[in-house]
């Protein structure tokens, strides 16, 4: 399967397909060029491997896995890798990983020489379903996460869903929360899919049908301007939690990025029995449903949260399966939101 992300002279094609790792060169030009691959070291070292030797002149590159490869150190350690190769303006950075290698892979790209060409391989369902297209990279600085990045559009995204046989079961659910997410907002039959309950059958579908809606939504705002913000469904009160939970792989006892935000999504249901709808789905893949943690924390977080604007906050509603809504809401209510209840 193919679709193709319309950003007028960024446009790119996204190629969904088992077993298309070991052709990326029918897609994209890895002859007479330097192919930087950057990993980390949780993701089979053949996916790697298997890019380049499609490839003339190639550089494997492996990182630490985790949240933690996502800093200034890191950062620069790649830099320096790519100049001591000796890659120029014509050259290209790969990334065969998660969303981690992704959203530093594809910064790296976006400034080494102001920028080179990336590609995107994705191996986790997070990065699949979600993180490898729409062109946002990014590093975080200390805990603060995303806060240095660029818009970096990449040249083609090779998604293969046979890699996902290796991934650890909480990253496969992980990722989901996501899919559900687009399922709820704008694609009642990608929930149907959910209540199907086979999801690992249905994978490539849920790849698809997620990356729609996606497409759809940031073909409309490449930069997050407007309608983009629909994405942020779950996102709200989600990264509150990721804040005060702390990201599983930087704290022992935190929650991943997905978890996070299907925590995040079920208090913006308006209605109940989709509610409950997607609590059952939620149950049944193994994603959190209640958590503990300090309401109040997660409070402040949300008033910190970048998005906070003033004495208001955007958050995406949906009144219904398939439909949602951007609603400015006062500060002040925040605590209701979060079932807090304060004098
Ligand atoms: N750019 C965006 O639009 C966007 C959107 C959502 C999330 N993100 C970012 O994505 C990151 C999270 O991504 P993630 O959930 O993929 O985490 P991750 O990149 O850390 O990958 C999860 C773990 O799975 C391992 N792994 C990856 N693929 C594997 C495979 N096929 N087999 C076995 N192990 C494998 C990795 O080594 C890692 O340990 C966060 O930093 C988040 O901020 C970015
Ligand atoms: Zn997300």
């Amino acid at each position: 399967m193919k679709l193709t992300m319309q950003l007028k002279k960024n446009s790119y094609d996204i190629i969904l397909k088992r077993g298309c790792l070991k052709n990326l060169y029918q897609f994209a030009n890895l002859v007479n060029r330097k192919v930087f691959i950057l990993t980390d070291d949780g993701v089979p070292a053949a996916y790697a491997r298997t890019i380049a030797d499609q490839c003339s002149d190639a550089r494997i590159y492996t990182i630490p896995q985790g949240e933690g490869s996502k800093c200034l150190k890191v950062y620069g350690n790649v830099l320096e890798a790519m100049l001591a190769f000796g890659m120029s303006r014509r050259d290209v950075v790969v990334a065969v990983g998660g969303g981690v290698v992704g959203d530093l892979g594809g910064f790296c790209a976006a400034t080494y020489m102001r920028g080179i060409d990336f590609i995107n391989c994705p191996t986790s369902t997070l990065a699949q379903i979600d993180s490898s297209i729409g062109g946002k990279t990014a590093i975080d600085l200390g805990e603060t996460k995303n806060i240095v990045g660029a818009f970096w559009q990449p040249q083609v995204v090779l998604i293969d869903p046979d890699v996902l046989a290796t991934l650890p079961r909480r990253h496969f659910v992980n990722g989901l929360a996501e899919a559900l997410k687009a399922g709820i907002i704008a694609d009642p039959e990608l929930f149907a899919l959910f209540e199907k309950n086979t999801p690992e059958e249905d994978i490539e579908q849920i790849i698809y049908r997620s990356l729609r809606v996606k497409k759809h939504i940031v073909e409309q705002d490449e930069r997050e301007q407007g309608p983009r913000a629909a994405l942020n469904f779950g996102h709200t009160i989600g990264h509150g939690i990721e804040a005060v939970k702390g990201i599983r792989g930087r704290r022992k006892n935190g929650l991943y990025h997905g978890e996070c935000v299907a925590l995040g999504m079920l208090p913006m249901i308006e209605d109940n029995s989709l509610v409950k709808r997607t609590r059952a789905v939620m149950r049944a893949l193994g994603l959190p449903t209640r958590a503990a943690y300090d309401k109040q924390k997660v409070l402040e977080q949300m008033r910190h949260d970048k998005k906070g604007r003033g004495d208001s906050i955007t958050v995406i509603r949906v009144p219904g399966l398939g439909c949602w809504r951007a609603d400015k809401i006062p500060m002040a209510e925040l605590p209701t939101l979060l079932g807090i209840e304060e004098e």
